[in-house]
């Protein structure tokens, strides 16, 4: 899905919201992105909004819930938190990006074989979290587990399952 252009199909700007607007290029699970933003857009308002990609979720929109966590140049980010625009040359993963293939990641198996998940608002950002931990360490301890998804919260309380898996993925 090479070179897609996007975020101009928002209704008629203000003089004042076009004058803010900027073109960006965005790389998104290794696609070249060309996208409109407003300077103040965030980048997961851009992902939803402007380029369809939904994976990420709006929860507490402050940093603080984890549930529109991406990553950048694979490390875990809330995509609340940070501009669109300042996102240009980093590489972003969404969770479409894991079964760009059309299989699943082991991580999203290893996920549905322990149950992992009740409403799965918080999954997408679960399971980027625990790519980067399995990225970074095959065989992270339990402490390094806990740690790496420590910034995400899942309302259904599915922690002790989320740690199954991650657990199973670590050879445990
Ligand atoms: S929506 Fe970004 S941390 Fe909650
Ligand atoms: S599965 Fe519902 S919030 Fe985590």
């Amino acid at each position: 899905m090479p070179d897609q252009t996007a975020g101009q199909s928002t209704g008629t700007p203000t003089n004042e919201q076009a004058a803010s607007r900027r073109a960006a290029r965005l790389t998104i699970n290794g696609a070249d992105y060309a996208v409109d933003v407003e300077t103040r857009a965030t980048l997961l308002d851009t992902l939803r909004d402007d380029l369809g990609l939904t994976g990420a979720k709006l929860g507490c929109d402050m940093g603080q819930c984890g549930a529109c966590t991406v990553l950048v140049d694979g490390a875990p980010m809330y995509s609340c938190l940070l501009l669109a625009i300042e996102q240009q040359g980093r590489a972003i993963t969404t969770i479409e990006g894991l079964a760009a293939s059309g299989e699943l990641d082991p991580i999203q198996r290893a996920m549905i074989e322990h149950d992992a998940l009740q409403c799965g608002f918080c999954t997408p950002g679960q399971a980027l979290a625990m790519k980067a931990l399995f990225d970074r360490e095959p065989h992270p301890s339990d402490e390094e587990i806990d740690r790496a998804l420590a910034g995400n919260l899942c309302r259904c309380g599915a922690y002790v399952k989320l740690r199954a898996a991650a657990r199973s993925l670590a050879g445990r």
